[in-house]
């Protein structure tokens, strides 16, 4: 009787123990205790559920059975035959799963190697991964990495985006950390790797919220901020402080846009006189400031009140263009926000789109933007895009060039964090009329 008091206190203490270690130090629980215990689980399953993903192939294989065979020329006069069990070599049919890597630890979860069975496609994988999560009792699996003849699965236990929270700043030139991605890693917008984006989605989507922790981490930095704002300049003007230009107007756009293409010819002629490909190689005292251009509504730009705004409209999306063509060589960077960007606004857009290379597609409703925003890349992009939930505003698909894309959450900014960012960083905003003719024009006569 004592033997039973004292194990079941000693596991009552073991039980109060885990969950006392479990709730104040989430990180070491994981990986002392939580990840070990399911990695037995998924190996030991690891047949069960593939089978059951249909993932499994079956082999032939030579196998011992044991069969019965009649004995010949038996002595015995009964009716009944005389057997004996005799091992014979067969080829029967084992179903095989494909072979598990180790398991390796994440903050979130666990990934691993699998190899492929002969005639497999790494689509057979992200086919079946809803499917595997919910057999493991996770909140996602993702085929992150492919090899020749291997997949690597990504499991997240939780989806880590339903909390995000702001890292600071690392304060490198042109690099913003707008939020998190499904990985648990900080999402990353580097324009001098990818120089322009699409900022789409619905309306209370997180588009804005999107521009405003853009303006929030590039405030600090010496770059100059422009922006286009039809919608009557509500957006933009409170950040007017930091900002260099802001259009508000038809007239304005066409203007300033002007202005933006005469700053990327005149840098272009200080590359050439310099023998530089991009600013990026030129001698650092003359480099021009980087200039990061934010427009609002895009749709506002294309739309035509009367005909006599034809012309004004053609004119700027050609204006567009040649900034997407040119920027990235001579720091003009654009970011475009907009419900649809597609064809129906008008001549151009389709070539602007396709200039625009870093895409972020926020909650949708219709189908036809999350195709305009993702569908060129990966359809599976376009498949998350359109099951983000309206309650999770801020939460986005993102897609960069080289055809990878995640899961994403903007950090919460609201209008008066970005509002105080451009009062603070204020002094920081270069003079626009001082930027335009700042660059000395090297241009040689022509
Ligand atoms: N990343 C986010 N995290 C939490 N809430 C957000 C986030 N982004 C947006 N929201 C909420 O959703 C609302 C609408 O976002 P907003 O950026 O104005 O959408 P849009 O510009 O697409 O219409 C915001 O007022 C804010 O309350
Ligand atoms: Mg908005």
């Amino acid at each position: 009787m004592t033997d039973l008091v004292l194990v079941l206190g000693v596991l009552a203490a073991s039980a109060v123990g885990l969950w006392a270690w479990r709730r104040w130090r989430p990180v070491s629980f994981w990986y002392g205790v939580g990840f070990p215990a399911r990695a037995v689980l998924v190996y030991l399953t690891w047949h069960h559920v593939a089978s059951g993903c249909r993932l499994t192939r079956n082999r032939r294989r030579l196998r011992f059975t044991l069969d019965a065979v009649p004995v010949v020329g038996s002595a015995s006069r009964s009716a009944a035959t005389v057997v004996e069990q005799k091992r014979r070599v067969r080829r029967v049919d084992v179903e095989r799963a494909p072979r598990l890597g180790v398991l390796r630890p994440t903050r979130l979860g666990w990934r691993m190697r699998l190899r492929l069975h002969d005639g497999q496609v790494p689509a057979d994988y992200e086919k079946a991964a809803e499917g595997i999560a919910h057999a493991w009792r996770v909140h996602s699996v993702r085929v992150v990495d492919v090899r020749p003849g291997f997949v690597t699965l990504w499991a997240t236990l939780r989806d880590p985006l339903v909390d995000v929270v702001a890292e600071p700043e690392t304060g490198e030139l042109l690099r913003v950390r707008p939020g998190k991605l499904e990985n648990g890693r900080d999402w990353v917008i580097d324009f001098r790797t990818v120089p322009h984006w699409i900022n789409a989605g619905a309306t209370q989507s997180g588009k804005s919220n999107l521009a405003n922790a853009l303006i929030k981490g590039l405030a600090p930095q010496p770059v100059a901020l422009v922006g286009f704002d039809l919608k009557g300049g509500v957006e933009f003007t409170p950040y007017a402080p930091r900002l260099s230009a802001l259009a508000t107007t038809r007239q304005e756009s066409v203007d300033l846009l002007a202005d933006l293409v005469g700053e990327v010819e005149t840098r272009m002629a200080l590359c050439r006189a310099h023998g530089a490909r991009n600013v990026w190689t030129l001698p650092e005292s003359r480099r021009p400031v980087p200039v990061v251009v934010l427009v609002d509504e895009v749709a506002e730009l294309f739309l035509m009140a009367d005909k006599s705004e034809k012309d004004q409209i053609a004119r700027t999306a050609t204006a567009l263009l040649r900034l997407a063509q040119l920027g990235r060589a001579f720091a003009v960077y654009l970011v475009v926000c907009g419900q649809r960007i597609g064809s129906d606004l008008g001549p151009g857009v389709t070539a602007l789109r396709a200039q625009l290379s870093g895409r972020v597609c926020h909650r949708v409703n219709d189908p036809e933007t999350a195709n305009m925003t993702l569908g060129d890349l990966d359809p599976a992009a376009e498949d998350a895009a359109r099951a983000i939930p309206a309650e999770t505003p801020g939460v986005c698909v993102v897609a960069d060039q080289d055809g990878s894309w995640h899961r994403a959450r903007s950090v919460y900014v609201p209008e008066s964090t970005a509002e105080q960012a451009a009062h603070d960083y204020a002094h920081l905003t270069p003079d626009w009329d001082a930027l335009i003719g700042s660059v000395p024009t090297a241009r040689p006569a022509a």
